[in-house]
């Protein structure tokens, strides 16, 4: 059964966040990104017309499960508690948890030597968790990355923990800024999709094999990476 109408009439409604560039960002007030072309190549297969709504990163999944949405496509890793919750295509990128610095800090090189210290994440994220998770370390936690990376060029906090690709292009784009030598567990991304609706998850798997297949990912990695 199709649990969605939208899905019904053809269109696909897809939930993403855009503030973690290089994956979906804001360009001119349109939503862009290497997941938005990706779902927009998905959505060619299907014969789908894709409508994106940008919202929280915290609201996805609520918004997947009152059927707001049909798919999240958000960078988002598929994690075995989200999977309590919905289901996950195969994965398309995988990425790890790296340190954000300020390029003359000389005492943090892994995640242990967070200790002690106030590290930015940003809510609801796979980098809240991990920090969450370690002892003796303190958390703020900021609704938007581009937040956590002002307030760590004004010294604010010590350090920012958050998704590999991402970090990169915060440090490619600010001055003074730094990734520490060390990287967490793999994480995979993958498509988010209701557990009522696995009509929906094959058919997105087909046309992830396919775009696999016929290049159009590998130029995707290419454009945005
Ligand atoms: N991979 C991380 C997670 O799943 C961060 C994803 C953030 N994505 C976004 N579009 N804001 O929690």
């Amino acid at each position: 059964i199709m649990s969605t109408l939208t899905f019904a009439k053809g269109k696909l409604y897809v939930g993403t966040n855009a503030e973690f560039p290089p994956f979906e960002y804001l360009d001119k007030g349109e939503v862009v990104g290497f997941d938005i072309d990706l779902v927009k190549a998905i959505g060619e297969k299907l014969g789908m017309e894709i409508v994106i709504k940008d919202m929280a990163f915290d609201g996805l999944i609520p918004a997947l499960e009152t059927n707001k949405i049909d798919i999240v496509i958000a960078g988002m890793t598929a994690s075995d508690e989200r999977k309590m919750a919905v289901n996950f295509s195969n994965p398309y990128y995988t990425a790890n948890q790296v340190i954000i610095l300020n390029d003359n800090n000389s005492d943090i090189k892994t995640f242990d030597d967070l200790k002690g210290k106030l590290v930015g994440v940003m809510l609801g994220f796979t980098g809240d968790v991990v920090v969450s998770e370690m002892k003796d370390v303190k958390s703020k936690k900021y609704n938007a990355s581009y937040a956590a990376i002002m307030e760590l060029q004004n010294n604010k906090i010590d350090a920012v923990v958050l998704d590999s690709e991402t970090a990169l292009n915060y440090v490619k784009n600010n001055k003074g800024l730094k990734l520490a030598e060390t990287s967490g567990e793999p994480e995979e991304y993958a498509i988010a999709i209701s557990k009522k609706n696995s009509e929906l998850l094959n058919k997105i798997n087909t046309a992830l094999d396919e775009l696999k297949k016929d290049g159009t990912y590998e130029a995707l990695l290419k454009k945005y990476m």
